[in-house]
């Protein structure tokens, strides 16, 4: 028996219902070698990400989507999609970024429930506007376990190596445990851990408060019209009597045994461009393979990475003006390339249609790179983009 048979067959067993066993080679399927009680975390975990919320369990007063599914489901659940989110703010007199509210928050929301006029407006003061696309979310739990020092051992700040390219970490603090950590998830390495950004996207993307964010936060509803709105004051997440688990950690357990997307066939173009891909210096930001730490857990001890990214903060050139979390304006976090041919459009704002574009838009940090794209013969070229499709 291969151990994905033993899983769903001791998930058979213990819980007594009939899984469709993915062998589509799409992802989406747990970490290979789960335990049947990590599986039922799992499962329970999609059930969650997948239920449709209703104003009757917290959703709103101003929400994006009503299930973390309707934004992460392309090529399969946990992936990414194209609803993009609004942020906001605006400039200071000398250019500068200037949040448009107090808590320094510049998210908008798209929609809110149908009660007492509660569609957030954005202030007419604002100047910048960005626009996000979702992230995928295989492979998540191994990017969490991968050590801060890790990380800090990848930065270079000040550019003392004289690549051109100067990452740096974002160093957050985590809000389930206070810590200071170096955040990772987020297209600003906004969160540490997967806890966490869960709990933030219950309450910023569906109004739904939370054990880790108690309070609703929709900076387009004025604090006057909010008493109106918020309808349900009280923490909205409750425990599940059946379970004893919040709807939060059954994200964070969905999101934590979620495997990464397989590789996909490796030719000999692709082989070819890996080559290039170090040659002409991407690899100097989307470091082929990370690795996690020691664990308790055999999934995630010492296991090897394979990423793509440093998850640092770097100015190439496509910063969308916001300040967020340790991230400046112009800085965006090196995004994950493993999974890359399940997903398009590409960049933070999902403004490039294709690799070529992507590609092209890379500038300041990334302007070395980009060229020596730029000036590779025409295989070279091709080789390049063979191997970013077998990602
Ligand atoms: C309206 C669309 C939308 C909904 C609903 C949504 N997300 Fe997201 N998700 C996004 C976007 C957009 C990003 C990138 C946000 C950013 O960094 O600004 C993201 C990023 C993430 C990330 C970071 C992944 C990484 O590797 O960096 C996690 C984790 C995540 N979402 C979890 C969730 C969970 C859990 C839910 C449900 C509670 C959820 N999301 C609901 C749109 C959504
Ligand atoms: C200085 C660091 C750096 C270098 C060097 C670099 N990149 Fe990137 N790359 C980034 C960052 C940061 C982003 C995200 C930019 C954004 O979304 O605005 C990105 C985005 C991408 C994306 C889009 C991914 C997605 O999910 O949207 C692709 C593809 C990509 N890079 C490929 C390359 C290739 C190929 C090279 C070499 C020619 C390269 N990069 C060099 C930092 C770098």
């Amino acid at each position: 028996m291969s151990k994905q048979d033993f899983v769903t067959a001791a998930a058979l067993v213990v819980f007594g219902v009939v899984l469709v066993a993915q062998s589509s080679g799409l992802p989406g399927e747990p970490l290979a070698g789960i335990t049947p009680v990590e599986f039922e975390e799992f499962r329970l975990g999609q059930d969650d990400f997948l239920e449709v919320e209703t104003t009757d369990e917290g959703l709103g007063p101003a929400f994006n989507g009503t299930s973390c599914a309707v934004c992460h489901s392309v090529p399969a659940v946990g992936g990414s999609g194209i609803i993009a989110e609004i942020r906001a703010a605006t400039r200071g007199p000398r250019g500068e970024f200037v949040a448009l509210h107090p808590s320094g928050e510049t998210l908008f929301h798209l929609f809110s429930v149908p009660s007492h006029s509660c569609q957030p407006t954005i202030p007419a003061e604002a100047t910048i506007f960005a626009r996000r696309v979702p992230i995928p979310l295989f492979g998540a739990g191994l990017v969490e376990a991968i050590p801060d020092e890790s990380l800090l051992a990848l930065e270079d700040p000040v550019d003392r190596n004289r690549d051109g390219v100067s990452g740096r970490a974002a160093i957050v603090t985590d809000v389930a445990t206070g810590e200071r950590r170096v955040g990772r998830f987020g297209w600003k390495a906004q969160h540490a851990t997967l806890i966490t950004f869960g709990a933030d996207a219950y309450r910023n993307e569906m109004g739904i408060t939370n054990d880790i964010f108690p309070t609703e936060l929709a900076v387009g509803i004025p604090a006057d019209r909010m008493r109106v709105c918020d309808l349900i004051p009280e923490t909205e997440d409750k425990r599940d009597p059946r379970t004893g688990r919040r709807g939060i950690d059954n994200f964070a357990s969905f999101m934590k045994f979620l495997a990464p997307a397989a590789r996909g066939p490796i030719g000999e173009a692709a082989r070819l461009g890996e080559q290039i891909f170090g040659a002409v210096g991407c690899a100097a930001c989307h470091t082929p393979s990370l690795a996690t730490g020691p664990s308790g857990n055999p999934l995630f001890h010492h296991r090897q990475v394979p990423l793509f990214s440093d998850l640092l903060l770097h100015d190439i050139a496509t910063g969308d003006g916001i300040a967020q979390g340790a991230a400046a304006p112009e800085e965006i976090r090196t995004p994950a390339l493993w999974g890359l041919r399940f997903r398009r459009p590409f960049l933070h704002d999902g403004s490039a249609a294709t690799l070529e574009e992507a590609i092209g838009r890379h500038g300041n940090e990334a302007e070395l790179a980009r060229r020596g794209f730029e000036r590779a013969s025409e295989s070279d070229r091709a080789a390049l983009l063979a191997f970013l499709r077998s990602l």
